[in-house]
């Protein structure tokens, strides 16, 4: 069993990086094998529309034929297990670079044909982690959670599922004191990182044991 976790944030050891390293020792704790794949290590593009993936007859058919450094990543993420998305949310989205792998990971998979078919190879479990200033309700109020579903619509209907773990509120400056951030409460901050990051953590760990024994 090989669960692999996509860290879609430039930081690699804050609050994503942090809850998906969760997930791994989740799964790891139920005897799986596990990677950690940082995106902002990795020198790639997003699709660029060269319908490789969608020719008939093609060689690329169903597969990226595009040739950077997301190709080999891409090649171990088709045999796997379980996959694991992680990002932080910039400007109510994911990152750009969890963008571009969605689109690299995903696209050739979703067939053109009428019954919107999954050519995905395999059976693969997959989750999608967030983690965001905003908190819960705020995350509600602003739609965050409309990007948030349909970005799990598209892993549902390439690998038949997807599991959303969310972590609202988080941790964002080493030092508040040298920021511009008034506009934060730091002591709900504060507050947030001791009591409610741990418990997503906890839940990290065990959305990383489900992926192992479902
Ligand atoms: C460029 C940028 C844009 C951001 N935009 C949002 C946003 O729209 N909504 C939000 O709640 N948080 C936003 N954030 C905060 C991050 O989502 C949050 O701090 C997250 O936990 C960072 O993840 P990391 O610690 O793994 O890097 C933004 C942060 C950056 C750097």
């Amino acid at each position: 069993m090989k669960v692999m976790a996509f860290n879609g944030s430039p930081r690699k050891d804050w609050n994503t990086a942090t809850l998906l390293g969760k997930v791994l020792e989740g799964a790891a704790a139920r005897g799986a094998e596990v990677e950690m794949i940082h995106l902002y290590d990795l020198a790639f593009t997003g699709c660029t529309s060269c319908f490789a993936c969608k020719t008939k007859g093609g060689k690329s058919y169903a597969r990226c034929a595009a040739r950077d450094g997301l190709t080999p990543v891409l090649a171990r993420a088709a045999q796997a297990d379980a996959l694991v998305l992680g990002s932080p949310v910039y400007l109510a989205c994911v990152t750009g670079e969890m963008k571009s792998f969605m689109e690299r990971l995903l696209f050739p998979y979703l067939a053109y044909d009428k019954a919107r078919s999954s050519l995905f190879p395999g059976k693969v479990r997959a989750a999608f982690v967030y983690t965001m200033n905003v908190t819960e309700a705020e995350m509600k109020e602003r739609g965050y959670t409309v990007h948030i579903d349909s970005n799990a619509r598209f892993l549902e209907r390439v690998f038949g599922n997807c599991e959303i773990l969310t972590a609202c509120d988080t941790w964002q400056f080493a030092d508040y004191g040298r920021v511009v951030s008034d506009y934060f409460d730091t002591g709900r901050k504060i507050r947030s990182r001791q009591e409610t990051f741990p418990a997503d953590c906890a839940a990290a760990a065990r959305l990383g044991e489900r992926l192992v024994s479902a």
